[in-house]
This record gives C-alpha cells, structure tokens and sequence, in this order.
C-alpha cells in the first residue's frame, strides 16, 4: 500500500470562528505529484499554510481536527516547529525574497539547516538556482539585491532557497503565474524530476499543468476538500485554460 505523506482527518480551518474548511478528510501520498484546484478563495493557500504551520501566527486562525504530516500530528506540543519547516518546504503565491543579495537569499535556510560552518554553501547555491533555471541569468550579479530581479525571477528565487534545504515536502502555491510559458514548463519538468524523492503539492489554476505534472488530484471547493480522479479531469473542475 502506498504510503501517505498527508493525512487530514475531519478538518476545520477557520479565521476567527467564520471556517474556510468546515470537514475535510483527505491524504496526499508520498513522492507523487498532487495538484489542488478549486476556486478563488475557497482554501488552497489556507490548506497549504496549515501543513507547514505558517498560519501559526495569524490571530484567530485555527485549525481543529487531525493534521498528520511525515507520521507526525502537526499540533503535538513535542514537535519542532522549524525541524517541521526543514521537511516541508513552501513557496508562496506571491514570490518571497529577503532584502538580502541573490545568494544570500539561497544560502538563508541552510545557515539553519545544515552544516554552520558554510562548507559547500556556494555549491549548494549554484545547484539550486541550476535547478530553477536560474543560474545562467543571475551567476554574474549573485551580490545583488533580490529585489532587482524580475517577479518571475523572484518566484524561482524563492523556489532556489526552498530547494537548497531538501525538504520532504514541498508545497508550492501557484508556483508558475508569475512565469513566461518557457519558464512555466521548464519548472514543470523540475517538478517532474523531483517527484522521486519528494512529495510535491501545487496549487494550480491551469487545467493544462494540472494534467501534465500530476498524479493525483484535490479540490477545494464549497468547505471541503474531495479526491478527483486526475486523468482525464472531470468536468465538474473548471480551472482557467492556459
Ligand atoms: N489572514 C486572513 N484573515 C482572514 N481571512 C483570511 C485570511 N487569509 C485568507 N482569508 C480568507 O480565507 C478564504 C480562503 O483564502 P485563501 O487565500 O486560502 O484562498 P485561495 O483558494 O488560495 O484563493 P486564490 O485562488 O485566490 O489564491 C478567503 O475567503 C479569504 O478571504
Ligand atoms: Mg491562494
């Protein structure tokens, strides 16, 4: 039996007592490609945020019911926080750089994550921005501030410095609107090769991505969250054309 990555069990998640989910019950299986869809403002960034904990903060965000990530109950008091946050990486509908320089925006998690002493840091840089296509475009400004990039190059930026820690999980919400087609497909095809080794989650709005990338499919809609069968999509998700 396939393992899963992602459990819910009769979920709710609410911002200030009004729910966004009301019961949701679903699981996510490790090292495949799971995309989410539904409508606007129906949930997936919320869904997304509560699986690495990143809505922790936000008053009156709550989240009742059963989380499972990595085997883990995501509200148990012994957990780690940020052990949690190293195995499951996000990347955010709105690209999110550091006012820092390009390279320090890539080697920022692994001062937390791994070796302190920096060793191999600028490998480890080179290979994520490799892996984003980024390299070619940015190797001769590394020391520039991240905000001078473009916002699809600040979105593979972002992507770079959640890769460079190797998370398990990777959660990325609509990691391609803010992409040229080439770029789109390009980080598609990085999705596809990661998929052995990670368990990747992708909201999209793009029935074509969806159908390309993914093997499993989740919908968000009317506060809930139901399995899909993936291929071909039924005609009940409507999702923007490309
Ligand atoms: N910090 C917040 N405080 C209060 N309500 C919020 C907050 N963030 C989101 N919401 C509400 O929760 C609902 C779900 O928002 P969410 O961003 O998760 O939707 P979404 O499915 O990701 O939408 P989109 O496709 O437009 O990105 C919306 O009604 C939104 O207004
Ligand atoms: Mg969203």
């Amino acid at each position: 039996m396939t393992e899963n990555a992602i459990q819910l069990e009769q979920v709710r998640l609410s911002y200030s007592g009004k729910a966004v989910i009301e019961t949701a019950s679903c699981r996510i299986r490790k090292n495949a490609v799971t995309a989410v869809v539904g409508p606007s403002g129906s949930g997936k960034s919320t869904l997304l945020r509560t699986l690495c904990r990143m809505n922790d903060r936000l008053p009156g965000f709550q989240v009742e019911g059963s989380v499972i990530v990595l085997g883990r109950d995501i509200h148990d008091p012994t957990l780690n926080v940020y052990e949690l946050r190293k195995r499951v990486g996000m990347v955010f509908q709105k690209p999110c750089v550091f006012p820092k320089s390009i390279v320090e925006n890539v080697t920022f998690g692994l001062k937390f994550h791994a070796s302190p002493n920096g060793k191999g840091f600028s490998e480890r840089a080179e290979q994520s921005l490799r892996d984003v296509f980024l390299w070619d475009e940015v190797k001769d400004r590394l020391d520039d501030p991240a905000n001078t990039l473009s916002q699809g190059q600040q979105q593979r930026l972002a992507m770079a410095r959640t890769l460079a820690v190797d998370p398990e999980i990777l959660l990325m919400d609509e990691p391609t609107s803010a992409l040229d087609p080439k770029s789109s497909r390009a980080i598609e095809d990085l999705i596809l090769s990661l998929k052995d080794r990670h368990t990747l989650v992708l909201v999209t709005h793009n029935v074509d991505q969806a159908e390309r990338v993914a093997e499993d499919l989740i919908c968000v809609d009317e506060k809930t969250i139901c399995h899909k069968p993936c291929h071909p999509l039924p005609a009940s998700v409507t999702l923007d054309p490309l």
